[in-house]
């Protein structure tokens, strides 16, 4: 299918700079579009990879006002840092710009009126949401209330995380403004809206009709909007942050988020190719391929497209929509306002020149067909097991092999034996897997093929053990040691897509090679005499230390998130206080307090309750208590309670304790010193 093509117009969605960039956005957009960027470079077709930031919106304005500052200083901060991280992580982008940009906001507007003056929108007046107290109205986050649908109390105006339903504010149960908390009232505002159900027979035909090959859960998250039925969309709000929406009459209105910045990956080709873009855009032998996450399907596949066919001109809608679903980290939902992630710029500090781990564990690990989860465990085991002591394995002996044998020269090969064509057929099968497997997506199913490469290599050492041929037949360990050298400048080629720091490390070790991907498979990419470099290991292990710090913080977030969502339990149903005169409450002083074996939640007190016999408690606290803690401690215990059998202990009461949000737990006692048996009333 793509030999039709001539070139590849590569979008990657643009982040909201609201927060940095997580392993989430990485995961599902950014490397996958990277990886196929660079492999269509390999391969000598034109292509543009096209990213930028999406700096509009309501999140980024919410932050602007929490911290005291401008949305303008919000994005200026976060674009910077989303900018250079990706830039560390080695994403190719051929621009990534902003759609703050002129250019951004003049083609934006270009686009809306062009449609306008079509007569492409609707124009209705209806009833918003207008807060009297900050005086504006409240479009989509401005908003919060209860979900129609789930009863959800912290939906937004605009969507309900529960259950993933998209709202309209209006639609809220109790809706409270997020700026004072006031209840809005309704007033009336007029906007323009997209008639997406005009485009619904259309979207439908080049869809249902025409991309059967879309993965399963974007042709199936089409399928079931177009079967529910489109609606009009409003493309404008009432907001004074965004590119302001240019017909008269429309003061305080500005373009919706997700009218404009979709129209931002056509802003940024024309900053990059002012004098070509349109070629890049408009030419039916251009194909377009958007990368993002699940969530942005159907604003890729349904809205954005209806735009394209509303503008004409011969705007091409994308060829494929390769949407990831969603990666957790450590078993939970990734967040930025839980700050639950691992931020790139972060991991970038953290592990300096390790980028193409991450490359290699975010792909191998990619939630291509379903959620995934990445753990910090799996990180270290991935780099530990394989990237070490596979990739680099092989590639470190295949070097020191040919220092020691050959002063690093690379030998000529002799004869090929059997063993030596059917190592280069099994090569030539991956290679084919591999294109195949990156033509169609497959990233993660190809991130295995060109790991193939290195175990291919391993198992052929190991085989023809050179090593022990040295002494018997110097001339057949040339043809060996040729072979070994020959796979290694292969795996640089192979694997330069996804791990392009090693790719580059590996080129230098094997004296330069000319990168390209239709000669992978060939047994003459590495001339016979090339001089290699000095033996360099490609990768480190990662050791448990610098994961302990990585579970250690993530651990400390988990706490502190605990602790600020902590809401009181509600209060039981009134009692009088003759029931709570039944109860007999006492302080006891804590004088022996044991394990209790085989139980290893319990322990076991000898508590002074002011009697000479003392009394035995048995408490499910062992978790949170070492019992030489608790030894002279005084606690307060229910002395009245009926005695229990617990694992053959006869307990004589309950020593009352109080449960944190962070999971900790806190035994209640006296403040002061009282004496043993003093009743607590
Ligand atoms: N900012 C959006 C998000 O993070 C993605 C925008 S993609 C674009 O979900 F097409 F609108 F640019
Ligand atoms: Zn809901």
């Amino acid at each position: 299918m793509s030999k039709e093509y001539k070139r590849t117009l590569i979008t990657t969605a643009l982040p909201y700079t609201n927060g940095p960039v997580h392993i989430g956005h990485l995961a599902g957009v950014y490397i996958p579009a990277d990886i196929y960027a660079r492999y269509l470079r390999l391969a000598g077709r034109p292509v543009t990879m096209i990213g930028g930031s999406d700096e509009h919106g309501v999140p980024i304005t919410l932050k602007a006002r929490k911290e005291g500052v401008t949305p303008q200083d919000i994005v200026d901060r976060y674009h910077k840092l989303i900018k250079e991280s990706f830039e560390g992580l080695g994403i190719s982008f051929d621009i990534y710009s902003r759609t703050t940009s002129k250019i951004h906001s003049e083609t934006a507007s270009e686009f809306f009126r062009r449609l306008y003056d079509k007569g492409e929108f609707i124009e209705k007046t209806t009833e918003q949401l207008y807060d009297p107290e900050a005086r504006q109205f409240l479009a989509d986050r401005y908003v919060t209330g209860e979900c129609p649908h789930c009863h959800n109390q912290g939906a937004y105006g605009d969507q309900c995380e529960a259950c993933g339903t998209t709202l309209a504010a209006t639609e809220l149960i109790n809706p409270k403004s997020t700026i004072t908390g006031a209840t809005p009232e309704l007033r009336q505002t007029k906007h323009w809206y997209l008639p997406l159900d005009k485009w619904e027979p259309k979207l439908r035909e080049w869809i249902l009709e025409g991309h059967k090959e879309w993965k399963t859960n974007v042709y199936g998250q089409c399928k079931s909007w177009l079967d529910l039925g489109l609606q009009p969309r409003a493309v404008s709000r009432d907001l004074s942050w965004g590119v302001p929406v240019p017909v008269e009459g429309a003061e305080g209105k500005v373009l919706y988020v997700w009218f404009d910045a979709p129209i931002g990956y056509i802003s940024n080709t024309k900053e990059l190719l002012p004098d070509s873009w349109e070629t890049w855009w408009k030419s039916p032998e251009t194909r377009v391929i958007n990368f993002i996450g699940k969530d942005n399907i159907v604003f890729h596949c349904i809205v954005f497209p209806a735009m394209l066919m509303a503008y004409g001109d011969n705007f091409q809608l994308p060829d494929n929509v390769p949407a990831n679903e969603f990666l957790n980290l450590e078993g939970d939902k990734i967040s930025t306002s839980r700050n639950w992630a691992v931020w790139l710029h972060e991991y970038l500090a953290d592990f300096p020149g390790k980028q193409d781990v991450l490359r290699y564990v975010l792909t191998a690990n990619a939630p291509e067909t379903k959620d995934n989860d990445f753990t910090w465990k799996d990180f270290q085991a991935r780099n530990n097991n394989e990237l070490v002591a596979i990739l680099g394995n092989f590639v470190n002996r295949v070097v020191v092999l040919t220092h020691k044998y050959y002063e690093g020269a690379v030998p000529a090969p002799g004869e090929f034996t059997a063993a030596d064509r059917e190592m280069l057929d099994e090569l030539q099968a991956l290679k084919t897997s591999l294109t195949e497997n990156i033509e169609t997506f497959h990233f993660r199913e190809a991130l295995k093929d060109a790991m193939g490469f290195a175990r291919l290599g391993n198992k052929y050492l190991q085989d023809c053990e050179p090593w022990k041929t040295v002494k018997t037949d110097p001339e057949r360990v040339k043809t060996i040691m040729n072979l070994c050298a020959q796979l290694c400048a292969n795996i640089a080629v192979a694997m330069e897509p996804f791990m392009p720091f090693m790719s580059e490390k590996l080129v230098k070790i094997l004296g330069g090679l000319p990168l390209n991907w239709n000669e992978i498979g060939s047994a003459d990419l590495i001339k016979a005499g090339t001089m290699l470099g000095q033996p360099e290991l490609l990768f480190e292990k990662i050791d448990d230390e610098a994961i302990q710090k990585q579970t250690d913080r993530l651990e400390a977030i988990k706490k502190a998130n605990a602790i600020a969502a902590f809401q009181p339990e509600k209060v039981l149903p009134e009692v009088s206080i003759d029931d709570f005169a039944k109860l007999d409450l006492r302080i006891g002083t804590v004088l022996e307090c044991q394990t209790v074996p085989k139980a290893n939640k319990l322990l076991r007190f000898t508590i002074d309750d002011g009697t000479p016999t003392h009394r035995t408690i048995v408490s499910g606290i062992a978790k949170h208590y070492k019992p030489e803690e608790l030894v002279g401690k005084q606690v307060i215990f229910i002395a009245n309670l009926a005695p229990a059998k617990i694992r053959g202990i006869e307990s004589q009461g309950m020593i009352l304790s109080a449960l944190n949000a962070d999971g900790s737990l806190v035994v209640a006692g006296p403040t002061d010193k009282c004496n043993p048996g003093a009743q607590v009333k």
